[in-house]
């Protein structure tokens, strides 16, 4: 496999006309522990997220999810806000811990019910559902019996997804399995900034092979309970790495990089094999003896679309006497003493250029554009989706009850031109989903940042489509980007 390589900027040449094919989907996306809220209803149990959000320090604020957007409540307005939006698609995760609050066993009817009501209603509002099996809220007792670095938590997310599957097969025809699984091993298990809060290099590479060995068996197991017109993909979140200078020992870094962030995931899933660098550059912590002979020819099944999810692109370097790095700061991902790169915590990263959004993330369209190009070269016919894009920004209700977010459409200007730059060069994308149709959950930055759409006010819960989503909804419904 070669290595990516984003030092190649798309340069951006104004394009000559800005339509969409005709059958483009125009969405919107959210996760279940994002957005649901009613925590302890109908038999949900605790997810990793509710365990860790409640423990102190954790999440900005002492944010939790108990509320949330109190989606679980207001499901049938969150639709018909998007059908007045005009959205044609809708990205939505199952909360594993409703369907199958242990993490095995039978599943609860109640929590299945959820989510077909909200599959019909989606579809009586000619709606497309995309449905998404992991967003990160792991069962906590399969967390308890040792999560994602124990291989028998791939096997219990593939008997979750059979069961999900045969509840919705018949009315959901996109499926994603496992949503940017890096962030569910590296953060997760390796730099401790998202749940579990685990701080163990070794811990977040077994995690990341039983992600992608759950992937497969997963895919296995929704094959046989869909229909034959069902497509099954993977959201990654591809990191754009660029390196800081031409040296050696930056694009050295970029590489490490890349084999960390892009290629454990690409390597397995699209060539059957983990990279020869990637088990080298990590020798120090792991031998990778976790790896079992058959389990590189489950994972390595004919994808149906990837989802591509994109905010901003990286700039990397070796390590440097100067350290003009801040790693907690800059590889975007929160502060933490311990770095999500295991056998690469030297590497340094960089502010890249471009305008900063609330979260600090440079914004560069450019590297969108990369993406689904190379993207496109690795995987040929294999459909793409922008499952997720967008921006946070500081979102305040003016006097007339209005939010006014310029930045946020041209932002969402600036990536909808880049995914349209990347089709007319040959990328077959399919549809785009912006993140997010609401204010919601931001992980360890709890409630402190807006990347919707549409405002909530968290105190009554009432939603406030920003001037972002009139701009969307005019985009939607004419195909068509204005100058
Ligand atoms: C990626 C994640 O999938 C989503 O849950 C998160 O809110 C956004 N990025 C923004 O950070």
């Amino acid at each position: 496999m070669t290595t990516t390589d984003h030092n190649t900027r798309t340069t951006t040449t104004p394009a000559p006309h800005t339509r969409f094919p005709e059958s483009f989907l125009w969405g919107s996306a959210t996760a279940a522990y994002q957005i649901e809220g009613a925590v302890r209803e109908d038999g949900r149990t605790p997810s990793i997220w509710d365990t860790f959000s409640h423990t102190p320090g954790k999440v900005l604020g002492g944010d939790t999810g108990d509320v949330a957007v109190d989606h679980y409540h207001r499901w049938r307005d969150d639709v018909r806000l998007m059908a007045d939006l005009g959205l044609t698609a809708y990205r939505f995760s199952v909360a594993w811990p409703r369907v199958q609050p242990t993490g095995r066993g039978p599943a609860v009817q109640r929590g299945l019910d959820f989510y077909r009501a909200l599959v019909d209603e989606l579809l009586a509002h000619g709606i497309t559902p995309m449905a998404t099996l992991y967003h990160w809220d792991l069962p906590q007792e399969l967390e308890n019996a040792g999560g994602w670095p124990e291989r028998d938590t791939a096997y219990r997310f593939a008997e979750y997804a059979g069961l999900v599957g045969e509840a919705l097969g018949d009315r959901v025809e996109r499926w994603v399995t496992l949503n940017e699984p890096w962030c569910s091993a590296f953060l997760g298990y390796g730099s401790g900034v998202h749940a579990p809060g685990r701080t163990d290099p070794a811990a977040a590479l077994r995690a990341a092979h039983h992600l992608n060995l759950g992937h497969g068996l997963a895919t296995s197991a929704l094959r046989s309970v869909l229909p034959a017109r069902a497509g099954i993909g993977i959201s990654l979140n591809p990191s754009v790495v660029r390196s800081l200078t031409d040296s050696p020992a930056d694009l050295d870094a970029r590489r490490r990089i890349d084999a960390l962030a892009n290629r454990v995931f690409t390597g397995p899933l699209l060539e059957g094999a983990y990279p020869q660098d990637l088990i080298t550059d990590t020798a120090r912590v792991t031998d990778w003896s976790f790896v079992q002979d058959a389990d590189l020819a489950s994972i390595h099944h004919p994808l149906d679309f990837i989802g591509i999810n994109y905010y901003t692109p990286a700039v990397v370097s070796g390590p440097r006497g100067d350290q003009d790095g801040d790693n907690a700061r800059l590889d975007g991902h929160g502060a933490s003493d311990h770095s999500p790169w295991p056998g690469s915590d030297d590497v340094v990263f960089h502010r890249a250029p471009g305008e900063l959004t609330a979260m600090n993330w440079s914004v560069d369209p450019t590297g969108l554009t990369d993406l689904l190009l190379e993207y496109t070269a690795q995987a040929p016919g294999v459909p793409l989706y922008v499952t997720e894009n967008g921006a946070a920004y500081e979102d305040t209700v003016d006097a007339d009850g209005h939010v006014h977010d310029p930045d946020r459409i041209r932002y969402l200007h600036a990536h909808l031109s880049a995914v349209h730059e990347a089709v007319r060069r040959g990328a077959d994308v399919r549809g785009y989903f912006l993140w997010s149709l609401l204010d919601n959950f931001e992980w360890a930055y709890g409630y402190s940042k807006r990347f919707g759409a549409v405002y909530v006010d968290y105190a009554t819960q009432d939603r406030i489509p920003k001037s972002s989503a009139g701009w969307y909804s005019r985009v939607a419904r004419a195909g068509v980007l204005p100058a």
